[in-house]
């Protein structure tokens, strides 16, 4: 074994898919806090130009090999895990891509953590292990009725990080992320995904190229008829991970913690806030509904602040528009 790295004075983390959206302002956030951090990343969806400075390790899970490498180079002592599929159509028409890349992924992951003795990780989850829920707005406790192969994959990493943790002490926050929106203020980071699938880079790309965003159904039984959802800015998201590490190192123990804001929005009143924002009109058409989508999806938020001391600071829909618009209209 090669001797292992360790910085004194900062914990190191290890960050798998911290080249993504998520994940690179995390690190971000991660290096202000003061910690050292190695990215995991295949780069299939990745941007090294994100985190620069940061040491880089290409490599997909679940690579049993290239994780015990290198968990036998650096002693690390937390492990913060955004790599993942993410695509919620996708995942119905290619279930095994999912199960294969999260799951057994995220089994991987565990597995080589518990050889290496790293008992903290933090795990992105999603709104979407609930599926259509009862009531809104969602508490932790509802039940977990996830409505693709997608959230299913969530709700058995969630689960296995349980198991885990009773058999191996293995202590765990499971943060289900309600719609990452938004950007780095300095427009330096910021959402680009290929394909776009996500409403509000597609509100903004339909206010700049004159080409008609489709809303996906106006019959749902909501004021305007459109679906709500709970958009979070990627920033406050990315504190959330930072406060999460923060309460594993002070005794915090395994949970699940819902991250939005408490507050929805119809996808006509994201349209109004790019129009505003921008100064352009959107053009749209009103479509079908998309299979799968809930009609509201809203977080419960007493958690997070509870157990974390988390409140978001930067998700006015307003800040989150404007600086998903600066990203958008970068120079480049
Ligand atoms: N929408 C449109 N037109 C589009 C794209 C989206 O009307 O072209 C609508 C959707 O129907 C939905 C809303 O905009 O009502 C938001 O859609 P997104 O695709 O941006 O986000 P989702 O709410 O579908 O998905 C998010 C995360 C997923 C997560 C899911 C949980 O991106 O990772 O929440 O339900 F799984």
């Amino acid at each position: 074994m090669r001797s292992r790295e360790r910085r004194a004075s900062t914990a190191n983390v290890l960050v798998t898919g911290g080249a993504g959206y998520i994940g690179s302002h995390t690190v971000k956030a991660l290096l202000d806090a003061g910690y050292n951090v190695v990215v995991l990343d295949d780069l299939s969806r990745g941007h090294p130009e994100f985190i620069p400075g940061v040491r880089l390790v290409i490599g997909e899970l679940p690579d049993e090999g290239a994780l015990a490498d290198l968990f036998s180079e650096t002693e690390f002592d937390a492990v913060l895990h955004f790599a993942s599929e993410s695509l919620v159509g996708e995942s119905v028409r290619n279930p095994d891509k999912y199960f294969r890349r999260n799951v057994a992924g995220g089994i991987s992951l565990m597995s080589a953590m518990v050889k290496a003795g790293v008992k903290k990780i933090v795990f992105s989850s999603s709104a979407a292990v609930y599926g259509d829920p009862e009531s809104v707005p969602i508490p932790e406790t509802a039940p977990l009725r996830p409505m693709s192969p997608y959230g299913e994959s969530k709700v058995f990493v969630e689960r296995a990080l349980g198991w885990y943790d009773k058999a191996y002490g293995l202590q765990s926050v499971s943060l289900r992320y309600f719609n990452a929106a938004g950007a780095d203020p300095s427009g330096r980071l910021g959402e680009d995904h290929d394909p776009e699938t996500h409403l509000i880079p597609l509100v903004i790309r339909a206010a700049l190229t004159g080409e008609p965003l489709t809303v996906f159904g106006n019959d749902y039984s909501t004021p305007d008829g459109t679906c709500i959802r709970d958009y979070i800015h990627v920033s406050d998201l990315a504190e959330a991970h930072v406060l999460a590490l923060k309460a594993l190192s002070e005794g915090l123990e395994t949970t699940a913690v819902n991250i939005g804001t408490g507050r929805g929005f119809s996808v006509m009143e994201i349209i109004s806030a790019v129009e505003e924002v921008s100064g352009k009109k959107v053009p749209y058409t009103m479509g079908p509904r998309r299979a799968g989508d809930p009609a509201i999806l809203v977080a419960a938020c007493d958690r997070a602040s509870e157990a974390l001391g988390w409140t978001p600071k930067h998700s006015s829909l307003r800040e989150i528009v404007e600086t998903a618009w600066r990203w958008h209209t970068r120079a480049t």
